[in-house]
């Protein structure tokens, strides 16, 4: 009895001190999503079945995973707030490759290229020092058992609650791959490219079984974190259907000549960068999406009734998006035999 509950006992001990911490480090970020976090919370699930993802996975085995995660992320956080939008995005981009299998975690080897230096990817994603630490805090508790891919999923899901988002129980029984795809990660059709048409954003969630109401709620992770000049250039010197004010501040930072200033970075929300709300949504609705992939998304096509109901509702918003990144973290799982535990999350074992 008490073992079936421990992890339970675990978690929400794990998450009353994130919600005391996002007071401490997020404070500008509003607290309302409290309220949906408890009762997604209560959803607690008890199957063990090899080959599907459960929230129990590690009640036994690893019971500490969620505390030495959560200590990891936390810090790393409360550092650089950017720091938890980069760990959400390198599981969209880990769950968009081959399935959420850790695959882009993998440094190059003799006998592949990984996904690292794919376009989408290469001088973008970041964060890999962070999943490194959090791999040796958890094989110091518990070697050998936990998943670089289940790391993503738990670091995914802390990032979100620190920057005073949602929280959920994470799914988990992920293994990790013995190899990554260049190729596959370098291809449009998997990772949208920021120059995506919304027929071509709906297409290529749809490819991962997820729907163009699953795409605009995940793409309210653009709620936090920061894109690079390259990726919003043309829009904010090309485009009409963006706010002339905003533009014209964005053009400062990012010089119209391509090389120049490629790096130079911007927020993803005008508004609030560091807190995960609903204001992503509302910059839509006044033309002030920075990517061309952002605004179409509110651009008089099929998806403009549903940006305006998340730029009207927490609440709304919050529930989809937890629906949606448990979704994406459920495409395929190399779980049973299939896979490896990593001890490295860079490198095959
Ligand atoms: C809908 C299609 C999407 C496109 C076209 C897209 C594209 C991009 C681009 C171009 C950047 C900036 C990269 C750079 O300039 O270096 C970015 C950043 C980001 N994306 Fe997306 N994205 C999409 C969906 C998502 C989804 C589904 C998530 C997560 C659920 C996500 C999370 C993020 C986050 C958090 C950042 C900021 C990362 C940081 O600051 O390090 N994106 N995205
Ligand atoms: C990745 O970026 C580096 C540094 O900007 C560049 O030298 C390299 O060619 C890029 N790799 C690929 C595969 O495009
Ligand atoms: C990599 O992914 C591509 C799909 O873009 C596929 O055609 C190819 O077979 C994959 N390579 C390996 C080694 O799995
Ligand atoms: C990208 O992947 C799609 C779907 O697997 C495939 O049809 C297409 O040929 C690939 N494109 C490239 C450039 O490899
Ligand atoms: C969207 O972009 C794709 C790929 O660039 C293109 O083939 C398609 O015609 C575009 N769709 C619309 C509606 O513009
Ligand atoms: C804007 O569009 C013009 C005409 O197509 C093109 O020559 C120019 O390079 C574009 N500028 C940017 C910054 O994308």
């Amino acid at each position: 009895m008490f073992l079936q509950h421990a992890p339970l006992h675990i978690y929400f001990s794990l998450l009353i001190s994130s919600i005391i911490q996002r007071e401490k480090m997020a404070s500008s970020c509003s607290l309302s999503s409290t309220v949906i976090v408890m009762s997604v919370l209560v959803l607690f699930m008890r199957s063990t079945s090899a080959h599907h993802l459960t929230t129990n996975f590690y009640s036994k085995s690893c019971p500490k995973v969620f505390f030495a995660v959560n200590s990891v992320v936390k810090s790393a956080v409360s550092k650089e707030p950017r720091m938890g939008a980069s760990l959400v995005r390198l599981f969209f981009h880990d769950c968009f490759v081959n399935g959420c299998d850790g695959s882009i975690l993998l440094d190059d080897t003799s006998s592949f290229k990984g996904e690292k230096t794919a376009a989408p990817n290469n001088n973008s994603v970041r964060g890999f020092h962070v999943v490194d630490d959090i791999k040796s805090e958890v094989e110091k508790v518990c070697p050998g058992i936990v998943s670089c891919a289940d790391i993503l999923a738990i670091a995914a899901r802390d990032s979100v609650v620190l920057l005073g988002g949602p929280g959920w129980e994470v799914k988990l029984g992920r293994r990790d791959s013995k190899t990554a795809n260049f190729t596959a990660a370098n291809n449009g059709s998997f990772i949208p490219a920021p120059t995506s048409n919304l027929s071509t954003l709906i297409s290529s969630f749809r490819v991962q079984g997820l729907s163009a109401d699953d795409m605009v709620a995940l793409s309210g992770a653009h709620t936090i974190g920061k894109a690079r000049c390259t990726s919003f250039r043309s829009r904010i010197y090309n485009e009409t259907n963006i706010d002339s004010s905003f533009a014209e501040s964005r053009r400062r930072n990012c010089p119209s000549a391509s090389g120049s200033g490629d790096d130079n970075l911007a927020p993803l929300d005008v508004q609030t960068p560091d807190c995960f709300d609903k204001k992503y949504f509302q910059n839509l609705m006044n033309k002030k999406g920075l990517l061309h992939s952002d605004q179409v998304l509110f651009n008089g096509g099929s998806t403009d009734s549903l940006v305006k109901q998340y730029g009207r509702s927490t609440k709304a918003f919050n529930s989809d998006f937890v629906a949606a990144m448990i979704k994406m973290g459920d495409i395929k799982p190399l779980t049973g035999s299939h896979g490896e535990i990593r001890k490295n999350c860079r490198k095959p074992n």
